[in-house]
């Protein structure tokens, strides 16, 4: 598959998983917990898979996204401290649904500026056999990739 359409539809499931969550009753505390586990493990994934493969070559091959991808790598930063302190206060929390509801926003806000502002440049720079090679890597890294935000990090719960 192309990498720019895997990431996308990486994209769309995580999409679909935040509006699941929005239609969950509050009362649903089994629901909304489990959201945290899902939501997690999906963008963990997707971050590390991005972090691995697409991100290096882009910064390699298209000079002029540095910036996009600094900046990128920055947002994917404090995605996985938000998404672990989520999971480490829980969901009967009173902090529990504006952490989530934020971290949603960040996460649309991220998504956002990697399809329109600068997958579309990524894809006028490079080959569509070179996008396919990332595509399989991609697909690859996602057997090993981590299912948890900062897998180096023993957290106490
Ligand atoms: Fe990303
Ligand atoms: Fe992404």
């Amino acid at each position: 598959m192309d990498a720019i359409a895997l990431l996308k539809a990486d994209h769309k499931a995580v999409s679909k998983l935040f509006r699941e969550y929005k239609a969950a009753k509050k009362k649903d505390s089994p629901g909304r917990a489990k959201f945290i586990d899902d939501a997690s493990k999906a963008l963990s994934i997707h971050a590390a898979i991005e972090e691995q493969v697409f991100y290096p070559a882009v910064r390699s091959e298209v000079p002029k996204l540095e910036d996009a991808i600094l900046e990128s790598l920055e947002e994917h930063h404090v995605l996985k401290w938000t998404l672990e302190e989520i999971a480490a206060i829980g969901v009967e929390d009173e902090r529990y649904d504006a952490k989530v509801t934020v971290m949603m926003e960040q996460v649309r806000h991220h998504v956002e500026e990697e399809e329109t502002d600068w997958f579309p440049k990524v894809r006028e720079a490079l080959t569509r056999a070179r996008l396919q090679e990332l595509g399989a890597q991609l697909e690859k890294a996602k057997k090993t990739a981590p299912r948890t935000p900062n897998p180096d990090r023993v957290v106490a719960r």
